[in-house]
């Protein structure tokens, strides 16, 4: 068992989360109260039966558990709300500054528009920005299964709102939907002076042929999940002469594969790739950004030091300018140096 002092340095160390999407951060209260508050019916009537329905075993098993929810958003508040919840618990958790996925298609596809919605994320982000100073940016993700034509179209829907959004991503059940499908798109977005990145989930069919994909094809500056890389020798040396960060999610992992994929992460760390520990979905696989640097610490037996040295990789895998990414390097230094009793840890 780890160390409690450990585990609570890991928890509340100054990080940069990478990985986490908005739309799965809705916690069952939250879906009761929205839902009771817009007078949308539910199957469920309390928490313990929502959280009794989160049963799934891969990737598309736990898609289908996490969309159906989202029919209970409607209004620019519900986004405030889901947005600012997520802001509160990540800042409880160490979490400075954060690149937050969100998926339009899940909700312009019912009818909500697109600006009531990133309307609240917006509102969201600035008022917890004044509240605790979470600095906090957003990717939009386009949903792989619904194909090239539906991104597109996502991608001129957002043409308003576009400084509001720092990068582009693609997300969703990757089986038969390749990155390179998506070039048009992530072409236009590079263009437009976004970034990119790509998930690239654990396991998947054709998983070294994707990530070499998202690479080459679509020229990604961050890969999400990604950890086969560490299988082939090759795509390991190209993602790090390129400076590719990637975000790894360990209790994600442990529910959709078999494994947390501890090693992989361990050795993408030792090999100086910038790797940000994320949740993904927090409510769903049970942490959040704080929980899984816990897990993970306990799971390879790591030391103070080690987990300073991920909390400062997440920093470095960000898409942050170079003072505010040095700033934040010197706040964990701040903050390794003048931690209770860390010295018993070290
Ligand atoms: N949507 C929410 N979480 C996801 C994940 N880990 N992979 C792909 N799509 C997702
Ligand atoms: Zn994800």
């Amino acid at each position: 068992m780890i160390d409690p002092t450990l585990a609570e340095f890991a928890r509340r160390i100054p990080k940069a989360e990478l990985h986490v999407h908005i739309d799965g951060t809705l916690e069952p209260e939250m879906k009761l109260e929205i839902a009771r508050r817009n007078g949308v019916p539910l199957a469920e009537s309390t928490t313990e039966e929502i959280r009794a329905s989160y049963v799934f075993h891969d990737l598309p098993t736990f898609l289908a558990v996490h969309y159906p929810n989202m029919a209970v958003l409607r209004t620019e508040q519900d986004y405030f709300d889901l947005c600012q919840g997520y802001l509160a618990r990540a800042h409880a958790q160490g979490v400075r500054h954060v690149e937050i996925f969100f998926d339009p298609q899940l909700h312009t596809s019912r009818g909500v528009a697109f600006g009531t919605m990133i309307g609240g994320y917006r509102r969201a982000i600035l008022s917890e920005r004044e509240r605790t100073g979470i600095s906090a940016e957003l990717i939009m993700c386009f949903l792989r299964d619904r194909g090239i034509d539906d991104a597109l179209a996502t991608w001129e829907q957002s043409e308003p709102y576009r400084d509001w959004m720092i990068g582009v991503g693609l997300d969703s059940d990757e089986k038969d939907h390749p990155p390179v499908e998506f070039v048009e798109v992530f072409s236009r977005a590079r263009q437009a002076g976004l970034r990119v990145t790509v998930h690239c989930d654990i396991d998947q069919e054709n998983t070294h042929e994707h990530i070499r994909q998202a690479l080459v094809e679509l020229q990604v500056d961050r890969i999400d999940h990604g950890t086969n890389v560490v299988e082939d020798a090759a795509l390991l040396a190209l993602a790090r002469e390129r400076g590719i960060g990637f975000t790894v999610c360990p209790l994600s992992n442990s529910f959709v594969t078999a494994t947390m994929k501890a090693d992989e992460i361990v050795a993408l760390v030792r090999e100086g790739i910038p790797v940000s520990i994320s949740s993904d979905d927090p409510p769903y696989f049970g942490g959040y950004a704080g929980d899984n640097y816990a897990v993970l610490a306990d799971r390879v037996g790591a030391q103070a030091a080690d987990v300073a040295a991920w909390a400062r990789s997440s920093f470095r895998a960000a898409w942050l300018p170079p003072d505010r990414r040095e700033a934040y390097l010197a706040d964990v230094d701040r903050f390794v140096r003048e931690y209770p009793a860390i010295s018993s840890v070290t």
